[in-house]
Formats: C-alpha cells, sequence, structure tokens
C-alpha cells in the first residue's frame, strides 16, 4: 500500500499551549491515525513547541516531528537563529525549508536555502523543500522555468541522500484556489522526469501544497507521482487533519 507523507506545517497559528493541547486532546487518535499503513503523519510546530511535543510523544510514537525553518550556519554570532543539530536534539527528523512566505518576507534566496539543506543533511533531518510560482510567473507560462531554477542548487547536491520537494504555487496557499487536476497531473510528471534526470542518486518524494482540505484532497490524491501533503491553516484543527489524512 502506498504511503502518503501528511505534513501539518501550523505556520504561527498555533500558540505553546494550544499545540500542546492539539497533542495531548487528541493523543490516542492521533497516534492511531499516525499509525495508518497509507499514513506518514509530521506535526510542523513552532520552535518552541517542538520540545514540548517531543517530551510528550510516547517513546513508541508513529508521529514524526518537523521544524518550519532553520539557520543556514552551524554556529555563530546569528541572533535569533536556530540551528540544525539543535533541530535533531528534540527530535526533528524533518525541517521545512523556503517556504514561500519565507522567500516573500524574509528574502530567503535559493543559495541561502541550499545551505540550510546541506546542514540538515549533516543531521539526518530530511529537507521539505518549497517551490512554487507568483500568479503572474503562472499566467505567463514560466511554471516550469522557475522551479528548474529554484531546484538546481538542490539537485546538484551529492551530499543528500532524501528529500521531499513540496510543490506549493504561492497563490494557492490560503486562497481555497488550487490548480486544476491536468494541470497538476503535468507538473508532477515533469517534477518527476526533472528529478530522475537531474539527480538519479537521490530519494525524492513530491508533495503538494496550497489549500489542501478535505474536500480537495479527493482530487489530489489520485495525482500521478504524488507522495504526500502540505496542509497549512486545515492542519490546525485536529477533525479537518483527521478527515484529510483518513
Ligand atoms: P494552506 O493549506 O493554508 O493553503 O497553506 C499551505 C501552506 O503554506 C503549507 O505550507
Amino acid at each position: 500500500m502506498k504511503k502518503y507523507l501528511y505534513i501539518a506545517n501550523w505556520k504561527m497559528n498555533m500558540p505553546l499551549l494550544s499545540a500542546c493541547s492539539f497533542y495531548s486532546d487528541h493523543q490516542q487518535e492521533l497516534e492511531r491515525i499516525a499509525a495508518l499503513p497509507h499514513v506518514e503523519l509530521v506535526l510542523c510546530p513552532s520552535y518552541v513547541a517542538l520540545s514540548p511535543l517531543h517530551a510528550l510523544r510516547e517513546k513508541n510514537s508513529h508521529i514524526y516531528l518537523g521544524a518550519q525553518n532553520c539557520a543556514s550556519h552551524n554556529q555563530g554570532a546569528y541572533t535569533g537563529e536556530v540551528d540544525a543539530l539543535s533541530l535533531a536534539h528534540v527530535g526533528c527528523t524533518y525541517c521545512i525549508v523556503g517556504h514561500s512566505e519565507r522567500r516573500q518576507l524574509y528574502g530567503e534566496t535559493d543559495a541561502v536555502i541550499a545551505e540550510k539543506i546541506t546542514l540538515l543533511g549533516q543531521y539526518d533531518i530530511t529537507p521539505i523543500l518549497c517551490i512554487g510560482e507568483t500568479q503572474e510567473e503562472a499566467m505567463s507560462n514560466r511554471t516550469h522555468d522557475i522551479l528548474s531554477v529554484q531546484l538546481e542548487p538542490v539537485l546538484k547536491m551529492q551530499s543528500i541522500q532524501s528529500i521531499v520537494i513540496a510543490y506549493e504555487p504561492f497563490w494557492a496557499i490560503g486562497t481555497g484556489k488550487t490548480p486544476s487536476f491536468t494541470e497538476l497531473s503535468i507538473l508532477f510528471n515533469w517534477l518527476f522526469e526533472h528529478a530522475c534526470k537531474h539527480a538519479s542518486w537521490l530519494n525524492v518524494r513530491l508533495v503538494y501544497g496550497g489549500s489542501v482540505n478535505a474536500s480537495t484532497i479527493q482530487m489530489l490524491k489520485p495525482l500521478p507521482f504524488i507522495d504526500g501533503f502540505l496542509i497549512g491553516s486545515a492542519s490546525c484543527d485536529f477533525s479537518m487533519l483527521k478527515n484529510i489524512v483518513e
């Protein structure tokens, strides 16, 4: 049976106590859905919630933890940054990098994102690399060019073994809009071939993000080459997340 990744990106929508009660209030059900044979569930809370959630998780928990970002340096005078090693110490096995909000609001470049991926690789944390185009770029048929540029530094890297590539069109995030099934089929087919051609040694899983909810998932799940979903606002509500996963 095919395993799908369900990655909950809570962004800055779940303060520490909400993040902890999300887990403790629904622990049994969460563990049950996370243990389903077709499911790999990753929760990505804020930095400060990682350690408490790691402590709350049972030893044999099926839930994986991911960070939403990490520093592009291992150590040093980088006020406010969090290093990849610390993320490993609080139980992270995944880390989102290059989210469109980081690219747009904090000016993250592909080169900086590549540095982060290299460091994550050193600590066996699987990067979840977000790529995507703006509405304007989509309208002018530049999606493949934009994605190729965003992927280029990463697909050259020999230092990592596995990566999750999350295609998240900027215009689909938090808008309720999604590309059509046909558009996504073409896109995922292209992504699969592009990754095979440029990084055949790399274990690549392809996921989609942008307005994933219990109804859009019906259209998204049968897509060819899709290995999972990156879920924003719907993942902050337990029953919505459960509906998506089940
Ligand atoms: P929404 O699911 O709220 O559209 O957010 C998508 C996203 O940015 C996940 O990383």
